[in-house]
């Protein structure tokens, strides 16, 4: 090992030359000055103070210097070192705090400015729901028909058999249009889809199949179970040998087709004028199947325990309402029904409120899908 050579003349190694080391602090300050952003000054930060920097080499050389030239030559470079290190320091937060106010500038989102994705929108599940009934019917030959719901009195109730002093005549129950006098005009807002049989017996050709989807109108006061606005959808077969078992079966394959195979349906004896006989049409619940009936243990909230949901009214079409729309009932005979909507998706879908199905809130609305 050779000993500290003690006539070592700094000054002759280039690098520790006060004038060099000078030259690479300048340089270094000068580079930290000239960057432009944090990730220039990541490179400069290599070039001028990382391991392989001119100054880090320089540091390297005092090691070989004779002891007594050690002192001044490490000062030199350590405080070259440090000024380059604070220099670096002091850029490199200017730098980041333009970079923030740049940021702050540039990705600022103003939460005013109008919202440019306008939601799609959707069907209102009543909608959507109406369809898939008469969906069904389609399947099953029938035709789609309309009629309007600023309706004549006469379709409404005279041609179906409704006796002038029939109850559902009377104001509280039909929202009759009043003439511009404010006087009688005969006509008034449908209460049920039903004159649309007569419509669509004057309008077609023998035999008719169709169903008649639509807004119907009665005086009730919106609640949880009552709306003066809502939808029914009326079927309508009139043909040569039709019976109650056609419509038994017509009812059969509805149930089928909206709630699944293997439910039973029944019939219950009541009135309407414009059906002779008439019934009542029930489906056995499609939640409990009637397994609720009587066992207290497993109550059921779609048929309250009752095993049977009531879909709606039905019956032969009376004669007198086919000799008002001009068929012979000695050669024809047909079968009708009519359908709550609103009911059918209450049941269908456990809505306890009708309220939440005709307030148009968007959010009731999306739980169904937005269909279109
Ligand atoms: N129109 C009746 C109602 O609104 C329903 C119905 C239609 C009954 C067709 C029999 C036949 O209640």
């Amino acid at each position: 090992m050779s000993a500290p050579n003690s006539s070592y003349d700094p000054v002759e190694v280039t690098p520790l030359h006060p004038e060099e080391v000078d030259r690479m602090r300048a340089e270094a300050l000068a580079a930290i000055t000239a960057a432009n952003d944090l990730g220039e000054l990541k490179e400069v930060r290599l070039a001028h103070a990382g391991d392989r920097s001119p100054l880090a080499l320089a540091n390297r050389e005092i090691g070989a210097l004779p002891p007594t030239a050690r002192k001044e030559a490490g000062q030199r470079v350590g405080t070259a070192r440090r000024d380059v290190s604070d220099a670096l320091k002091r850029r490199e937060a200017d730098l980041e705090a333009e970079r923030d106010a740049r940021v702050l500038v540039e990705e600022a989102v103003d939460v005013t400015l109008p919202w440019d994705r306008t939601p799609r929108g959707g069907r209102h599940p009543v909608t959507t729901i109406a369809d898939r009934m008469a969906d069904i019917f389609v399947g099953m030959g029938f035709e789609v028909v309309e009629g309007p719901e600023i309706e004549a009195e006469w379709f409404n109730f005279d041609a179906l058999n409704f006796l002038p002093d029939h109850p559902a005549r009377a104001m509280q129950d039909t929202f009759y249009v009043a003439d511009d006098e404010g006087g009688e005009s005969g006509r008034l807002l449908r209460t049920h889809t039903s004159p649309v049989q007569v419509r669509a017996l004057l309008d077609r050709e023998l035999p008719v199949y169709v169903v008649a989807p639509g807004k119907t109108f009665r005086t009730d006061e919106l609640d949880a179970t009552h709306t003066p606005v809502f939808h029914q959808l009326e079927g309508l077969v009139v043909d040569r040998g039709i019976t109650m078992a056609h419509l038994r079966g017509a009812m059969d394959a509805f149930v089928a087709g909206m709630f699944g195979a293997g439910l039973a349906t029944r019939f219950r004896a009541s009135y309407f004028p414009f059906t002779e006989p008439s019934g009542e049409v029930d489906m056995q619940c499609f939640v409990c199947r009637g397994a609720s009936v009587g066992d207290p243990d497993a109550p059921c909230r779609t048929c309250s325990s009752e095993g049977w949901i009531e879909l709606g009214g039905c019956g032969l079409v009376n004669p007198r309402v086919l000799r008002a729309a001009g068929v012979d009932p000695d050669v024809y005979s047909g079968w009708a029904f009519g359908v709550g909507v609103e009911r059918t998706l209450m049941f269908s879908q456990g809505i306890a409120d009708m309220r939440d199905m005709v307030e148009g809130d968007v959010r009731f609305t999306r739980a169904y899908g937005m269909e279109i």
